[in-house]
């Protein structure tokens, strides 16, 4: 699925909140649900407190459906372990401006492999950490959860980052993505939509609702 323009909205449900018992089965509910994107969060124990998955669950996921693989690298070395997500059939990477690598240098060749390159902050992160970047990115994820784990609670003092991540685009004619990712729902996407942003990571919200399709509808329409 090509990926839209930074004025459509996309909803990116996370792989973390799903069954990983059944992950192409899950992958499957959410394609038929209305998810425009499958968010997997890798997490490597080090950058962030908890350990997910790797490079094997991207492939598997590719290999057991057809949807946009947003894959948000919470790991210290995105350098190192790049070639290996290419590999596994990512179309997003995003990496972390605070992990360990030369952020120019891991961006291009995300895109070099064909890959949209994303870029993510934590809350306690300074919007002018990611400014140097801006131009070389398809894609900026403001957390609004400390990453780790889902479940957590938005937290809303980062729009006014996605608010300036926002009127940077415009004033400078570029045209990333804006994806907020933590503690979305209805509610606090409509409050993220306001701000700027346009891609939606949920995951509690989405394969944790009783009806997933009018979950994402909800956020969709929010
Ligand atoms: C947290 C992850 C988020 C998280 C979202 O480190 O990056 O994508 O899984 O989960 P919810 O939507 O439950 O906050
Ligand atoms: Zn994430």
């Amino acid at each position: 699925m090509i990926p839209k323009t930074y004025l459509d909205r996309v909803i990116a449900p996370s792989l973390l909140a799903a069954n990983f018992s059944k992950v192409g089965e899950e992958t499957t509910r959410a394609i038929n649900a209305g998810a425009d994107w499958l968010h997997l969060d890798v997490m490597d124990g080090h950058f962030v407190d908890n350990i997910s998955f790797g490079p094997a669950m991207v492939q598997a996921v590719h290999e057991s459906n057809d949807i946009f693989l947003d894959v948000h690298l919470m790991i210290s070395r995105p350098d190192h372990y790049l070639p290996r997500f290419i590999a596994a059939g990512s179309d997003c990477i995003t990496v972390h401006v605070e992990a360990d690598h030369n952020v120019s240098e891991t961006l291009g060749r995300i895109r070099d492999a064909g890959c949209l390159a994303g870029l993510a902050l934590n809350p306690a992160t300074p919007f002018s950490e990611v400014v140097p970047f801006l131009h070389e990115i398809d894609l900026l994820l403001c957390m609004t959860v400390v990453p780790g784990f889902g479940g957590q609670p938005f937290m809303q003092e980062v729009m006014s980052k996605v608010e300036a991540a926002a009127a940077y685009r415009q004033e400078h004619g570029l045209s990333y993505h804006i994806e907020v990712d933590g503690g979305i729902s209805a509610e606090t996407a409509a409050i993220s939509y306001k701000a700027g942003a346009n891609v939606m990571v949920a995951g509690s919200t989405t394969f944790g609702a009783k009806d997933m399709a009018a979950a994402i509808e909800a956020i969709r329409n929010a």
